[in-house]
């Protein structure tokens, strides 16, 4: 079968660097067309930055990367310096990147993409706040029939909120886009909290990373290294939760995840828990199902498959 074409849209931050890494290492079954940065864990400059540094890393400066919007639709960026670091990437020493960011702007080559390529061929996979993707979305209404899918990490509904009591970060950062998505028609598979705090680098599996002896095996286990600090206070969990891996790796392996279709309503009015996702995991609303929310993964699985893959960079 030919390889999924496929749009990366992050905010990098170290897990949306690993997500980027596993899609790089997996040719047979991915084809990233181009990588679209967007305000995020960190601001634009940083992410756009750090999105460069990664493909460098992999040695795939061959891969486009677009500077997308600065902020959210509606409201003041919210960052996450706190999970991961003034960077964006603390953790490893990489060299700052020499590839260029391309000209065109992240939103414009969304759209170009989508209406360049076959109908029903190009998967997005949003990996941060939703701002490119919505605004993509609403600047060429007609590029929304010709999404194959869009495979996101964003939400919770049992873990309920990382950034606030009731809100995922994600999400949270631009409900307003978020709204947009969930509403767009497009297929839509989620990667909330629920499965991506199982998603777990334990120190034996982190240890399979930087056993692996490849610069990118050592900067893995350097990020998680650094970025497991933040989780492991907070939740006393064993070690950093791998949020956006989950997308990348459903492209690959669809049978690690499990999940529900169901109606996903994003709250935007409420103070008190803006961008919220109202999942209806148990189907009581009568609302029609607009999204596949995923709720499990073979945790085992999916750490297989990663060092695996990032084995072959
Ligand atoms: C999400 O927020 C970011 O900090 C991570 O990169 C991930 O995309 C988890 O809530
Ligand atoms: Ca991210």
């Amino acid at each position: 079968m030919a390889p999924r074409k496929i749009i990366i849209d992050t905010d990098p931050g170290q897990d949306d660097a690993v997500a980027i890494l596993l899609a790089l290492a997996s040719p047979e079954e991915i084809q990233v067309l181009g990588i679209t940065a967007v305000a995020g864990n960190v601001p634009l400059r940083l992410t756009a930055r750090n999105a460069r540094m990664v493909c460098e890393l992999a040695g795939r400066t061959d891969v486009p990367v677009y500077a997308g919007c600065d902020r959210p639709l509606g409201r003041e960026l919210v960052t996450a310096e706190h999970v991961h670091g003034k960077t964006g990437l603390d953790g490893p020493d990489l060299p700052e990147p020499t590839m260029p960011l391309q000209e065109t702007h992240a939103v414009d080559f969304i759209i170009d993409s989508l209406r360049r390529e076959a109908p029903g061929t190009v998967t997005l996979c949003p990996l941060g706040p939703l701002t490119n993707i919505a605004m993509a979305f609403e600047k060429a209404p007609d590029i929304m029939a010709r999404v194959a899918e869009i495979v996101l990490m964003g939400g919770a509904y049992f873990e309920v909120g990382n950034i606030t009591p009731a809100a995922e970060f994600n999400i949270y950062v631009d409900p307003q886009a978020a709204h947009i998505v969930f509403k767009s028609g497009c297929k839509i598979t989620v990667m909330p909290l629920d499965v991506t705090h199982k998603a777990l680098v334990t120190t034996p599996r982190n240890d399979a990373f930087r056993a692996l002896g490849t610069p990118v095996g050592i900067a893995v286990a350097e990020m998680t290294d650094f970025f497991e600090r933040f989780d492991k206070e907070k939740y006393g969990s064993a070690g950093a939760p791998l949020h956006d891996p989950c997308v990348t790796a459903y492209l690959i392996r669809p049978d690690l995840f499990t999940g529900r279709f169901i109606n996903v309503e994003i709250e935007t009015h409420s103070e008190l828990t803006m961008g919220m996702t109202v999942a209806d995991w148990w189907r009581v609303s009568g609302r029609a199902p607009n999204a596949t929310f995923m709720g499990d993964v073979d945790a085992d699985g999916f750490f297989a498959l990663l060092t695996e893959r990032l084995a072959r960079l």
